[in-house]
């Protein structure tokens, strides 16, 4: 249902595919490149879909305080290889529960993953909804202005951060101080 209002929400020219992960079997080093010849057929579609995409908007609710097994399963598929479509990637996460701290413990677990990865992330605005029963109406809409203000927000931080990252290829003479 976020994901879905994250869509009607974009910022102009910028296009979003939603990519589901619930084919994706447990992470097997067996399976995975180069024992296998090929991984599994899955696996190569979620991996082919993020490397065609300039950015990633991760949305998950918090399992026991942490990024939802299956996501994470998800994420170190993806994370393999020096041809990761993860490494240097611009993204951001957005959650939803109905508890009450909007998933803030799972979107910080991500920051190692981020690191790891040497992803860029958008951490600003953080959008966390909480009590996400009286945010959606019974359709699955998104109801809240203030979650839909700062959903907005990020997705643009994260068009800024994919711009940015595409100008830094393009210079010639780097300097670092
Ligand atoms: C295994 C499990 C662990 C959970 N842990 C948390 C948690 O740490 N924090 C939280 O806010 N909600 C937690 N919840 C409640 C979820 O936010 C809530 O069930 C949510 O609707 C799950 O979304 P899903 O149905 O898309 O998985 C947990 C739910 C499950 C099933």
């Amino acid at each position: 249902m976020l994901l879905k209002a994250a869509a009607q929400l974009l910022p102009v020219d910028v296009s979003m595919e939603i990519l589901p992960i619930a084919d994706i079997p447990l992470y097997n080093a067996d399976f995975d490149l180069p024992a296998a010849k090929q991984r599994p057929e899955p696996v190569e579609h979620f991996r082919k879909m993020l490397t065609d995409a300039d950015g990633i908007l991760i949305a998950s609710p918090e399992y026991n305080y942490s990024i939802p097994g299956g996501l994470k399963n998800a994420i170190d598929w993806a994370s393999r290889g020096e041809d990761s479509p993860l490494l240097r990637k611009p993204v951001a996460v957005i959650g939803a529960t109905p508890n009450l701290w909007g998933t803030i413990r799972m979107q910080m677990a991500f920051h190692n993953v981020f690191l790891f990865l040497d992803m860029k992330p958008v951490y600003k605005p953080e959008v966390l909804i909480a009590q996400a029963e009286k945010k959606f109406d019974k359709d699955g809409n998104l109801i809240d202005e203030t979650a839909k203000r700062l959903i907005r927000q990020k997705l643009e931080a994260l068009k800024e951060m994919i711009h940015l990252q595409t100008q830094v290829g393009d210079i010639v003479d780097t300097k670092i101080i």
